[in-house]
């Protein structure tokens, strides 16, 4: 887990970036609190699957974003203590989550700013 995953400067074609060094952030956050339950590959275990995002019962509806389930997540995990992850912490791990379900939203780091922005599920 190094700290120079570098988005190089010449890319331009944000649609494709993200923020790499927020994601590892949350994978790490992930692989410490949240594996155990959701499985290392977010496929399930005693926790449910946390992808495809839009299997995902939690935060309901469907123009549910990136910041109700960062919000739904620093309220209600992990199960034994709800609300020790900081909202920043809650970001990483949903910034993680979304890149494991091949989402992009630019190289910026998911938070309060642009996590409204982005939706869960496509709407039909
Ligand atoms: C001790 C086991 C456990 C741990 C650790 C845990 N979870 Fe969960 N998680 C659950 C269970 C059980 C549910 C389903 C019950 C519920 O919705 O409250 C759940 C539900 C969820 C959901 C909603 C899934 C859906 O389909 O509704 C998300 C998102 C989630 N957890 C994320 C996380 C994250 C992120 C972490 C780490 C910070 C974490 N969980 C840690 C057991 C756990």
């Amino acid at each position: 887990m190094s700290a120079a995953a570098v988005v190089p400067a010449e890319a331009e074609t944000g649609a494709d970036q993200r923020p790499t060094e927020q994601i590892a952030k949350g994978g790490a956050l992930y692989a410490e609190g949240c594996a155990s339950c959701h499985g290392v590959d977010l496929q399930g275990d005693s926790g449910p699957a946390l992808r495809p995002l839009a299997a995902l019962k939690q935060p309901q509806g469907a123009a549910a974003s990136a910041a109700d389930l960062a919000r739904w997540i620093r309220l209600n995990m992990p199960v034994a203590d709800p609300g020790s992850l900081t909202s920043a912490q809650a970001h990483d791990v949903t910034a993680f989550i979304l890149a494991r379900s091949g989402v992009s939203w630019g190289a910026e780091p998911l938070a309060a700013a642009n996590s409204p922005t982005i939706f869960l599920r496509k709407a039909k």
